[in-house]
């Protein structure tokens, strides 16, 4: 019988081919800026404008013609159409790509870059210009209170429950261009592995994690992505 529920896990290497740089690549985001000045609480009380500098440069990118969904977002798209059991696509993403491209079953656990939170009421919004210091929020009208709504070293990532029940319950987890360097996503492997799904990793090279899974394929994830969606939807 053909496996029926499927979770899929994607980190930045799935939008390298987008134009969007990764994190831990020789030339990716964490060899520019130090985590601790840009992507902690700690960061954000000490230099809001520094933090807030930082994922404006990120969210202008999202406005760039030239950034837009890869083969790879649009084939998870394909899947999440044509699969016939559970489907979920968890992101560790701030990107909005997933999104354009037409993934539905979708969960952001670290945030979203085109969303603001109002640390003075709490309110969420939409947000894809520059956060500037007189940005007013739309809910609560406060200046000087909005930062991204993306989850931050330090900070709970978000409906870790959803996660944890669909990862128990799946037949199928696969990764895909995430290195397994941050937790808890890069446990996701086990939990799916131990609740007896099989698993896959598809990544560039070899990730941190890789001896966790039975299965990995090494390439671009813009080839290899679409490839692999057509194998699972003529097994099914
Ligand atoms: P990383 O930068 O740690 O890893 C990206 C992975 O993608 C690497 O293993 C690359 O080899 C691989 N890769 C690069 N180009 C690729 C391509 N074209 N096709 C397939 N794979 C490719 O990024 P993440 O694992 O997503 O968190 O990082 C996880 C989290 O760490 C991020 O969500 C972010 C970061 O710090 C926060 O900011 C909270």
């Amino acid at each position: 019988m053909a496996p029926h529920a499927i979770v899929i896990l994607t980190g930045a290497g799935i939008s390298a081919e987008s134009g969007l740089a990764t994190f831990r690549d020789p030339d990716g985001i964490w060899a520019r800026h130090r985590i601790e000045d840009v992507a902690t609480p700690e960061a954000w009380r000490r230099d809001p404008a520094k933090v807030t500098g930082f994922y404006n440069a990120r969210r202008r990118q999202l406005l760039d013609p030239a950034v837009a969904p890869n083969p790879a977002h649009h084939a998870l798209v394909r899947l999440e159409q044509a699969w016939p059991g559970d489907f979920l696509l968890v992101t560790q993403n701030v990107d909005n790509l997933h999104d354009r491209a037409g993934s539905h079953r979708l969960i952001h656990m670290h945030g979203e870059l085109a969303r603001v939170r109002c640390t003075s009421c709490g309110a969420e919004a939409p947000w894809l210009a520059d956060v500037e210091p007189a940005s007013a929020c739309p809910a609560c009208g406060a200046t000087g209170s909005l930062r991204p709504a993306v989850v931050w070293f330090g900070e709970m990532p978000l409906e870790m429950e959803r996660i944890a029940r669909a990862l128990t319950e799946c037949d199928v987890f696969i990764a895909i261009g995430t290195s397994g360097a941050v937790y808890p996503a890069a446990g996701f492997v086990g939990e799916a592995r131990a609740a007896g799904a099989h698993t896959m990793e598809v990544n560039l090279e070899p990730s941190d994690v890789r001896s966790r899974f039975h299965e990995a394929r090494h390439g671009p994830a813009a080839t290899l992505v679409p490839a692999l969606v057509e194998e699972l939807l003529a097994a099914r």
